[in-house]
């Protein structure tokens, strides 16, 4: 009998981002998302970390900070989200501990500002902020867009960063789906050994 696959395995970013967060963010982790927008990925994580867990989440748009916050009032988990209307370059100033998990979206504000987006300077600077705070097991996720304006700089500016961090403390794993028309995102996982 021929053995019919009723789930995909390989689907796009958002699917995979979503698979390692539930497989590796648990009750009692410290997440951090560093690009809350309209406060999917926060809800995720702030289920998945539980009545003892924590997590932050960051963005320079009051809008979107406002849907998050609203996202996670529906499903009352607002009480376990610090939430941040600042630049994620700036978390050392509001992140005092050292967290489990880390998720970037980056790119602009699906439905809202197109102009308002993540820039390579910023992220960078971020990226290298979150590292020293990751726990060791932890995980550090980057999904980059190409098809915007300045996109494809931003991406290349993390994968020559993330090129060059020492093998001995970090793994470093890209998602592409090479055989893809229309500029699809790319996903960097960073293990902290
Ligand atoms: C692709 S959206 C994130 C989508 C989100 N993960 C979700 O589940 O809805 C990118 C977000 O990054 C935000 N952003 C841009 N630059 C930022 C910065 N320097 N610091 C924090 N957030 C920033 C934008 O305002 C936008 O809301």
């Amino acid at each position: 009998m021929a053995f019919k696959m009723k789930y995909k395995i390989i689907v796009n970013t958002i699917k995979i981002v979503r698979k390692l967060m539930n497989e590796n963010v648990r009750n009692g982790s410290i997440a951090l998302d560093c690009t809350v927008g309209n406060g999917n990925d926060t809800l995720l994580l702030a289920d998945l970390v539980g009545e003892n867990g924590k997590v932050y989440g960051f963005d320079i748009q009051q809008i979107a900070i406002k849907n998050t916050y609203d996202l996670l009032q529906e499903h009352s988990l607002e009480n376990r989200v610090k939430l941040i209307n600042d630049s994620h370059e700036y978390i050392d100033n509001y992140v005092n501990e050292k967290v489990d998990f880390i998720v970037y979206n980056l790119g602009y504000l699906p439905k809202g500002n197109k102009t308002i987006k993540t820039n390579k300077k910023s992220t960078i600077l971020s990226i290298k902020k979150s590292l020293e705070i990751l726990n060791g097991n932890g995980l550090l996720l980057v999904t980059a867009y190409i098809g915007h304006a300045g996109g494809l700089e931003e991406k290349e500016a993390i994968e020559n960063y993330l090129s060059y961090i020492n093998q001995k403390e970090y793994n470093v794993l890209k998602f592409d789906f090479i055989n893809q028309i229309n500029s699809p995102p790319i996903l960097y996982c960073v293990e902290k050994l």
